[in-house]
């Protein structure tokens, strides 16, 4: 005879069963617990909450028990599920410290070490400053000019109307050489290579000479008995001091910057007729209502000395064979190294010259 079994209990003897559900709850928190990392803990995860873990699957058979066992056993496996979820969450967190943890560590640089690399070497700023000042003429048109540093006595003075009492020619300023029967000197200024272009090529002449130059001044802060020279020498048909002076306004404003020109002064130069020299606004005061307090640079000047200028002499440009009423040309002349001294800033003309690496490091690389 059949009827109803009321004894039986479905839920005790199901696999939804109290135990068993604590069972596959309690393997999962172990196995939660136990993952050692953030991989690890993604496999228990799959395995133990996934849709094939055992709760997932104990959770689907709820729908074919009996009604009146479902709520008890829907329950049990709802908190053992709650209970997973929850301790997968404070795994996770726990994992997430520790591997941040690790990596902070593993990835640890120790920027005290000591390394191989070797420092970048860097051009002489002189050599720089010379090349960037030829490639601002040759981006006019103009060419570069070279002379020898021993040069002959009559180019250095006689064919630039310094004559033979001129005191530039006395043995304080320059240096002679042995045996003086040859008229050899060091050249005292880069203005014999004018002399020379003029002699080996017909205007019109667009050139531009940087070069070493010798005197016999004392070492120290201002002077050195070598140093460098850039000189410029134009000779065309209808040159006038206007061509000059937009020549070096042009050229003080590239090295020093938009507003940086320049003013002449009337001064005397054998190779020059008229002559003058030239000045820069004061690039630090920029020129503006400067007083001898408020800038140290110019001393309230508003201008600093730069070079000097003027149109070629007829007398020389008939030394150097150049039809004087046909030609005429403009030259001038500064030093380098004050230009580099007003650039970089540095005070005392002995850095350019003591070889220490590290003025060349610090300024070798601009431009
Ligand atoms: N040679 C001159 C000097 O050493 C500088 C100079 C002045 C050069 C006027 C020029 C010039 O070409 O026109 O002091």
């Amino acid at each position: 005879m059949s009827g109803p079994n009321t004894e039986y209990d479905p839920v005790e003897v199901t696999p939804l069963g109290a135990e068993q559900v604590a069972a596959m709850r309690d393997e999962a928190l172990a196995a939660i617990a136990a993952a050692p990392d953030l991989a690890g803990l993604k496999q228990t995860r799959l395995d133990h909450a996934g849709d094939r873990s055992p709760l997932a699957l104990a959770n689907r058979e709820i729908g074919a028990l009996p009604p009146q066992a479902r709520k008890e056993a829907g329950q049990r496996v709802g908190q053992a599920r709650a209970a997973v979820t929850q301790a997968l969450t404070e795994r996770t967190a726990v994992l997430e410290v520790a591997a941040e943890e690790r990596m902070l560590v593993e990835e640890t640089v120790d920027v005290t070490l000591p390394t191989a690399r070797r420092p970048r070497g860097s051009r002489h700023p002189i050599t720089l400053m010379s090349d960037y000042i030829a490639d601002l003429f040759v981006a006019l048109g103009w060419e570069v000019a070279e002379g020898p540093v021993l040069e002959a006595e009559w180019l250095n003075f006689d064919a630039l109307n310094l004559g033979p009492d001129h005191p530039a020619r006395t043995m304080q300023d320059t240096f002679w050489t042995e045996p003086a029967s040859d008229h050899l000197v060091l050249r005292t200024h880069t203005s014999p290579v004018q002399a020379r272009t003029m002699l080996s090529r017909t205007p019109p002449i667009y050139v531009i000479c940087p070069g070493r130059v010798f005197r016999t001044d004392e070492y120290d802060a201002t002077h050195s008995p070598m140093f460098h020279q850039v000189e410029g020498l134009v000779v065309d048909e209808g040159i006038t001091m206007a061509h000059l002076k937009g020549t070096l306004d042009h050229f003080a404003e590239q090295l020093f910057g938009d507003g940086i020109t320049t003013r002449f002064r009337p001064s005397y130069f054998p190779f020059t007729e008229p002559s003058a020299e030239v000045d820069l606004v004061c690039f630090v005061c920029r020129g503006v209502a400067p007083t001898v307090d408020s800038c140290r640079t110019c001393k309230g000047e508003g201008w600093i000395e730069w070079g000097g200028c003027g149109v070629v002499n007829p007398r020389v440009l008939a030394a150097c064979g150049i039809d004087s009423k046909r030609y005429r040309g403009f030259a001038f002349g500064m030093g380098i190294d004050r230009s580099l001294m007003f650039r970089t800033g540095a005070e005392d003309l002995r850095a350019l010259f003591e070889g220490d690496v590290r003025f060349s490091a610090a300024f070798g690389t601009e431009w």
